[in-house]
């Protein structure tokens, strides 16, 4: 019982860091990105990437050692559900990562790079995405927890 408390109080404030991460980064996202900018939102963007994968460790965790048992979930269409929308996240998150790299070594290359407004445009669509998808998630995590 308290490793289920205290995997599920991990769990949640994880996903809660994951949230504001991720509208931080979307805040930090604007037309005319100065210099410094740029490294702080790659710093941002590798701590999210962090986040994500210590809620896979929790989450892993809290299947195998919950008060459920695994079984609950292994044959929870809900579950599944929400484990694809989550890979989905995963995935559009991944252009971002791309891009702030990108941008890191361009300005390391040129003085005075500042990436095009058109492509923060781009960027920023691959966010709002992923927290829409991230309300998906949530929603999905309340149904599988009560229809098994
Ligand atoms: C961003 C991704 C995730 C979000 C937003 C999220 C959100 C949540 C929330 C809000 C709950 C509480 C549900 C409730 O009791 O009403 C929950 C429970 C749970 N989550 Fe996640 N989760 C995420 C990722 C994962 C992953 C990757 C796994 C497994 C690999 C996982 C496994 C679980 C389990 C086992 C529970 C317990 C459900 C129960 O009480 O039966 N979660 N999640």
């Amino acid at each position: 019982m308290i490793a289920d408390l205290t995997l599920a109080i991990a769990h949640h404030v994880l996903v809660f860091g994951l949230a504001v991460m991720m509208a931080t980064e979307l805040a930090r996202l604007r037309p005319g990105l100065a210099g410094s900018d740029v490294a702080r939102l790659a710093r941002l963007d590798a701590g999210y990437g962090g986040t994500a994968g210590l809620i896979i460790v929790i989450g892993v965790l809290r299947v195998i050692y919950g008060v459920k048992g695994y079984a609950y979930y292994l044959h929870n269409p809900w579950f599944w559900g929400k484990m694809a929308t989550f890979a989905v996240i995963g995935l559009l998150s991944i252009p971002p990562t791309i891009a702030f790299l990108r941008w890191r070594k361009a300005q390391a290359l040129e003085a005075g790079f500042a990436p095009p407004d058109s492509e923060i445009a781009r960027i920023r669509r691959f966010l709002v995405y992923q927290m829409a998808l991230l309300v998906l998630v949530v929603a999905l995590a309340a149904t599988m927890a009560r229809l098994g």
